[in-house]
């Protein structure tokens, strides 16, 4: 009697079921922050940002991990930086506004938070802009966070001229 063969699909580390892909970047790091930034004027207006922006991912003081999808397109990135022995920050992270909801920016996260964890950090520290300020765009983006677990400490109007900073901490 025939039977069909069994098929069994492994994934390696970096892959995921969704057939995103998450992967430290160490070339052009800075094409891919302004690419994906320029596609989300809503949460990046300003383009003295952006440009700043691709200018830390230039630096070697950031890890970046993009997302890409099943053609290589990179569809989300995460800029990673080590604050101190005991506390890391996410820097950047921006997903392509077609690519939302789809699980992407949690992966970048979970990477971000193994990263700091395997060097020794017990906490990891995300600036966001604080719901006090009824953006609906980034009242998503905080309770983004909160989904991951990120508690929240305290706002600030002295970080970012004109715009409420709301800094949220997870244990590692
Ligand atoms: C915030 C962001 C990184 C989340 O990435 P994502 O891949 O969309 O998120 P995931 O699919 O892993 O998680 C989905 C959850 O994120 C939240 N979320 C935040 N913004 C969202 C959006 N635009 N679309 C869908 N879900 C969003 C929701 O709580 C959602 O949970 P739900 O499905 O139960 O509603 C992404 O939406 C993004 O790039 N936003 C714009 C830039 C930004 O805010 N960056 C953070 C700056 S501090």
């Amino acid at each position: 009697m025939y039977s069909s063969p069994l098929i069994v699909t492994t994934l390696n580390e970096n892959q995921t079921k969704t057939g995103f892909q998450i992967k430290e970047l160490k070339l052009h790091k800075d094409r891919v922050v302004g690419k994906i930034l320029r596609k989300l004027p809503q949460y990046f207006p300003f383009e003295s940002r952006t440009i700043d922006l691709c200018k830390d991912a230039r630096s070697p003081k950031y890890t970046a991990f993009c997302a890409t999808d099943t053609s290589c397109e990179k569809v989300g990135i995460c800029l990673l930086v080590m604050n101190n022995s005991s506390t890391a920050e996410i820097w950047l992270l921006a997903v392509s506004p077609e690519f939302h909801g789809q699980g992407i920016g949690t992966l970048l996260m979970a990477r971000a938070e193994n990263e700091a964890r395997n060097r020794g950090r017990k906490y990891m520290l995300v600036r966001t802009i604080s719901p006090s300020q009824n953006d609906p765009n980034y009242l998503r983006t905080f309770s983004f966070y909160k989904k991951l677990s990120y508690t929240f400490l305290f706002e600030s109007e002295d970080i970012w001229q004109g715009t409420t900073c709301a800094f949220l901490v997870k244990k590692l």
